[in-house]
């Protein structure tokens, strides 16, 4: 017991000493806004988040599904990071126009690309519903009443709240499922690609450089947000006018100095800082492991033909970029938790909470949770590894994947309606379409024949059926890919125009569409049978645990995991010690780039234009006040994936940069946050708009942005 004291104590003063980690509420800000004012903040959580006036809230927003956008001027323009808008300036791109490499920059508003597909969301207001959400649940229940009263509870709020407003509602749990929020939100879907500097800046240490500090990337990207004549969300027209927002951020010059207070507002995905050791162990020391070394041989294989081939590059650039950026933090997040020891600390709190629940009968609820989730997680642990095969060896295979989204025009029958089939074979086209223009069939049947082999190293019983047909994975991927017409883009063609249901039989019988169905078959009746209902149970014990350790430790301010709502977190501008000797000083300038510059290595090639501003120093108005451009900078901002292209802002909530990535270090902060190890990096705002002055020669756009000099 003097052990949990002492330990308890040590948790509550680095709580209390120093709120690095924890991704807080917006509404709830108000419990926060003494300790950010003790850390510099000059503003109040009000100025940050209100229903009764405009607020800074107004103008940020969910881009594109999976990042943070913010708005920068009175006609919705918008910034984000270069890698978020990467697809959308990919779709734009080819060979003759190729924005990628060369960049692109809308000189008026008449110049601006449409892209289809791409929405940004606003949270207009949220509420604490959770006692109506946990209206007549009772702690008797069995899970699945508790489950299907909370639904039947969601879909009432929901009904309610949709009469009164305009707004789409959704109800999300928080605490895992202790709290639950009503989220109003509304959505834009006419966004604008406006500009976004050439790769070379945007993506400057591409890959290699990714997940590192120090860094250099120019990471960021423009669009405009347009709205009906009436302001309203409208779909894509010509006669749509820019989106006036009820706040804009106003943008700073000043810099950020070492210590000074900053925070970010945006929409981080999911964390799980609440997960018990053999959790975090099995995520760690299991999982990403497997996915890493499945995808490091894809990404070996893309390498080789990208190095070859200019058009290749492109087509595999966005894929390479998403599958590299999982393997490289997944290993980062290995070698974190295992070098700063967190499954130890999390067996060390776990141990403690042990003794508080044996200290006490009225914890019982508590008592056998650990046990629970040893057992759970053990149970787990085949289906999750088969699960890991399936996503990353089966349906990285192309081919496969394409076969797949057949699906539904493979279980068309004499009674489907023609309407139907039409709406299929349409949007069937459109995706041929848009596959073939990014295919290479050799680095497909590379990835095929790797994939395949590391896939039968697998006991049969976790594995799909159709691979313990495969007596030699050469003469197999062979076959596939001769016989299969999902690699020929006329034949899928000549295959959709006038399809009926006695086509059906044709599609059955491609070697790529039963491999497809042999992988789902075996999602669906051997791994999804098993692993979900352990989830739930997971579930369950977890939503107990975070309220057992809620009520263990009443004086701790707990922050609820990421999940995909608006957030803030708050934290200092400040570099690191990522080992002992090494210290990281928080900011990088120029001349990193030119140290850096290497015109044989793709990632490292300095454009002329910024090599020439940098010999004349041209920097203007957008040097440091030590006479350097300013790059990029590192922060103690707890951030995650989907917090890419938030705004970072100084103690007046102006805007200083766009979070873009965190450091090696402390990609393990997901699971374990640790505030010394753990830095967010962002792009420094000054280099963002000397890139879009000075380089681009973009005035038009400087001018309708709020500069504070
Ligand atoms: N690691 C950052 C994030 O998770 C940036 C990814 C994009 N950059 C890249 N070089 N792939 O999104
Ligand atoms: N790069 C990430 C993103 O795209 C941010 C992170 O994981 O730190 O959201």
């Amino acid at each position: 017991m003097k052990r949990l004291l002492l330990s308890l104590a040590i948790v509550l003063t680095s709580a209390m000493a120093f709120a690095g980690e924890g991704m807080w509420i917006p509404m709830l800000l108000q419990y926060n806004e003494k300790e950010m004012q003790e850390m510099g903040m000059r503003i109040t959580a009000d100025d940050i988040y209100s229903i009764n006036h405009s607020s800074l809230k107004d103008a940020i927003v969910l881009f594109g599904g999976g990042c943070t956008g913010e708005i920068v001027s009175d006609y919705g323009l918008l910034l984000t990071n270069h890698h978020c808008g990467y697809d959308y300036i990919q779709q734009h791109s080819s060979v003759e126009h190729d924005y990628l490499t060369d960049g692109f920059w809308a000189m008026d508003r008449s110049q601006e690309l449409p892209c289809p597909g791409l929405t940004v969301i606003f949270l207009r207001e949220m509420r604490d519903v959770t006692p109506q959400v946990l209206n007549e649940v009772t702690s008797e229940m069995t899970e699945a009443k508790r489950q299907a009263t909370i639904s039947e509870n969601i879909k009432k709020i929901i009904a309610e709240v949709e009469k009164e407003t305009k707004y789409k509602a959704s109800v999300k749990p928080f605490f895992l499922g202790n709290e639950y929020y009503l989220l109003l939100n509304e959505e834009y879907t006419d966004v604008r690609l406006v500009g976004c500097p050439p790769s070379n800046i945007g993506k400057f240490g591409g890959d290699t450089d990714n997940w590192v500090w120090p860094r250099h990337t120019g990471d960021f990207s423009v669009f405009r947000v347009y709205a009906g004549k009436d302001g309203h969300p409208a779909d894509y027209s010509a006669d749509n006018v820019p989106y006036k927002p009820a706040k804009h951020l106003e943008i700073s010059l000043k810099g950020a100095d070492e210590g000074d207070f900053a925070f970010v507002f945006g929409y981080p995905a999911r964390t799980s800082e609440y997960l018990p050791s053999i959790a975090v162990n099995q995520e760690a020391n299991v999982i990403d492991p497997i996915a890493v070394d499945l995808r490091g041989k894809i990404l070996d294989i893309y390498n080789t033909y990208q190095e070859k081939d200019k058009k290749v590059r492109i087509q595999y650039a966005s894929k390479h970029a998403g599958l590299g950026n999982g393997w490289k933090k997944w290993m980062g997040v290995t070698e974190g938790i295992n070098h700063f020891h967190g499954v130890e600390k999390k067996q060390a709190y776990e141990k403690d909470f042990m003794e508080w629940c044996n200290a006490s009968r009225q914890r019982y609820p508590y008592i056998g949770l650990l046990n629970a989730f040893e057992k759970k997680y053990k149970e787990l642990e085949p289906y999750r590894v088969a699960y890991t095969y399936l996503s990353n060896a089966g349906l990285n295979i192309e081919l496969i994947d394409f076969a797949g989204s057949f699906g539904r025009l493979s279980r068309v029958t004499k009674e489907t309606p023609q309407e139907d089939i039409d709406d299929m074979v349409a949007s069937l086209k459109n995706a041929t379409k848009a596959f073939f223009k990014d295919y290479h069939q050799p680095i497909d049947e590379e990835v095929a024949k790797s994939m395949l082999t590391e896939y039968l190293k697998q006991p049969a019983d976790f594995r799909p059926g159709f691979l313990n047909e495969i007596k030699d994975v050469d003469s197999y991927v062979n076959e596939l890919f001769s016989k299969s017409m999902f690699v020929n883009e006329e034949k899928v063609n000549e295959f959709l125009d006038g399809f009926k249901a006695s086509k059906v039989k044709k599609l059955q019988k491609d070697p790529a569409m039963k491999a497809y169905q042999s992988l789902i078959e075996f999602y669906r009746n051997d791994v999804n049978p098993k692993m979900a209902p352990i989830n739930k149970a997971i579930d369950s014990l977890q939503r107990i645990y975070m309220k057992g350790q809620m009520v263990m430790e009443p004086e701790r301010r707990f922050s609820p995991d990421a999940n995909f709502t608006l957030r803030v977190t708050y934290g200092k501008v400040e570099g690191f010690k990522p080992q002992d000797g090494k210290t990281f000083r928080h900011f990088t300038t120029l001349e990193g780039i030119m140290e850096k510059e290497n015109p044989d290595i793709y990632d490292y090639v300095v454009e002329p234009k910024l090599k020439e501003l940098y010999n004349n120093k041209d920097y203007g108005r957008y040097a440091d006040k030590d006479g350097t451009m300013h790059v990029a900078f590192t922060a103690s901002v707890h951030t995650t994936g989907g917090n890419s292209g938030s705004p970072i802002l100084n103690a007046d909530g102006r805007l200083l940069g766009l979070n873009f990535d965190r450091c090696w270090e402390g990609t393990m902060s997901d699971l374990v946050y640790d505030p010394d190890i753990c830095r967010n990096i962002s792009v420094d705002i000054r280099y963002v708009l000397f890139i879009i002055d000075k380089f681009a020669g973009a005035k038009n756009l400087i001018a309708e942005m709020d500069i504070v000099e």
